[in-house]
């Protein structure tokens, strides 16, 4: 029996990358264990937005060392496979195959040359001739499926290795992301996240001709489907017509996630960004005037290099204008290709540190007044889980909150089981509120 061991790191992109591998390795006889040490094939599917998750990798490989020639077949896939091609070889001798997320079509071909006994296969090109054909994916999630419908990124900013490992853009045709989504409700998946590195620029290739809010709204209007997200989106090429289709749109949920990266248009001219902060907030203002409350999170790096006590504060000040429902925050980490290398990393590891908790400090209160606001409505989630060490059911809001709650007592007293639980929508009336979360009681009898 061939066992396979994958550990997946990075976005949610990464994840549904493994979805699809861990389907094609099933599909030809590969059995899904969870430990590396109990597995034939171990795979490492990796990212290199930031340094300390490039170096997770090579952690991991290290340990194995004394492994190689025993028989078990390491591969490195996704971002870092890509960034550092070859050169992964030298560094980790016992790596048999490095292959980047363009290349996974012909990952069935990479594993007969690996059976074959092949000690250095890859995978590297960005020339992609991307069918997005996903016929084998194994989705671990039976109520929320990923669907890409667009691949890579066109955009350069200065600071980010995605153009470099994840390559040009390539928009599927809408008529294939639709078919996916049927199948998808049909097979009893109500949520439907679109991914792409940059969903506001996807250009539908076929006749149909969607641009991307149009083709949101039409898999909102997939039957079965209650709940669609997308991720991410660039504010330069956001339009007005996707906040329209959310309030449209009653399945497309009202939750926008809009990178902002800087508050100061100094710092993101630097970045090379192409939009200042106040076409950003424009941005923000459609979301505002929406009929819907629509959710806004973001993205922000602290520490580029230029960015002044001045530039810090008009961050800071940002939070408190848009008041996001919530935000990831990274310090600075300088990219192997990126054009941000040239200006050096000259803000000191512990300003970093001291910008990124002045910045978390101020969203925590903004959070917890946003959540406050909530106690004494009531909201539907989705359940997603128990939580057994609470005893409350883990549920998920339209607007992407956590809200945990618990059931009234039933007549008898028992509570119903989780297969019964999970994948079901419920009312849920808030009772307290934290900056993360927040904690309710199920509206009705289940
Ligand atoms: N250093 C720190 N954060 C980065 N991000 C991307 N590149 C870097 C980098 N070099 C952050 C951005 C992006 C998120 C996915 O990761 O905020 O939106
Ligand atoms: Fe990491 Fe970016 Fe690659 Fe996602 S696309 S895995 S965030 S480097």
């Amino acid at each position: 029996m061939k066992r396979f061991y994958i550990e997946t790191f990075g976005c949610q992109m990464n994840v549904h990358d493994s979805e699809k591998v861990i389907g094609t390795l099933e599909q030809r006889g590969y059995e899904q264990v969870h430990t590396a040490e109990d597995a034939d094939l171990v795979f490492y599917n990796t990212c290199s937005i930031r340094d300390k998750a490039e170096q997770k990798v090579f952690h991991r490989l290290d340990q194995f060392k004394r492994e190689a020639g025993k028989g078990k077949v390491f591969a490195v896939i996704g971002c870092v496979a890509q960034q550092e091609g070859e050169k992964i070889f030298d560094r980790a001798p016992h790596v048999s195959l490095v292959a980047g997320s363009a290349s996974y079509t012909k990952l069935p071909e990479m594993l007969v040359q690996i059976e074959s006994g092949d000690r250095r296969v890859t995978g590297l090109s960005l020339e992609t001739d991307e069918t997005f054909d996903t016929p084998y994916t194994r989705r671990d999630n039976p109520h929320r499926a990923y669907i890409t419908i667009i691949e890579g990124c066109d955009k350069s900013c200065a600071y980010c290795v995605v153009p470099f490992t994840r390559g040009p853009e390539r928009s599927r045709t809408s008529e294939s992301v639709l078919n996916e989504a049927g199948e998808l409700a049909r097979a009893g998946y109500t949520e439907i996240q679109l991914l792409g590195q940059n969903v506001n620029s996807y250009r539908d290739p076929s006749p149909a001709g969607f641009n991307f809010a149009q083709l949101l709204e039409a898999v909102g209007r997939v039957e079965g489907i209650r709940r669609v997200r997308f991720t991410t989106s660039h504010p330069r090429d956001f339009g007005r017509d996707i906040v329209e289709a959310i309030d449209r749109t009653e399945t497309l949920c009202n939750q926008i996630h809009l990178p902002v990266q800087s508050g100061s248009t100094n710092v993101l001219a630097a970045m090379q960004r192409q939009y200042t902060r106040d076409e950003y907030m424009r941005r923000i203002e459609w979301m505002k005037s929406a009929r819907r409350d629509i959710a806004i999170s973001t993205d922000i790096i602290v520490g580029f290099p230029g960015e002044t006590e001045a530039d810090f504060e008009q961050t800071l000040q940002l939070l408190d204008e848009v008041e996001y429902d919530s935000i990831f925050s990274f310090k600075y980490s300088p990219r192997p290709n990126t054009a941000a290398l040239a200006l050096g990393d000259h803000i000191p590891d512990e300003e970093k540190g001291r910008r990124l908790t002045a910045l978390q400090e101020r969203q925590r209160a903004i959070q917890l007044r946003r959540n406050t606001r909530l106690v004494g409505t009531e909201l539907e989630v989705l359940v997603e889980g128990f939580n057994s060490s609470t005893s409350q059911w883990i549920g998920r809001t339209a607007q992407n909150r956590v809200l945990n709650f618990t059931l009234p007592a039933r007549n008898g007293g028992e509570q119903p089981g989780r297969r019964e639980m999970l994948g079901r929508y419920l009312p849920i009336r808030v009772t307290r509120a934290g900056p993360n979360s927040l904690a309710g009681e199920c509206a009705m009898l289940v």
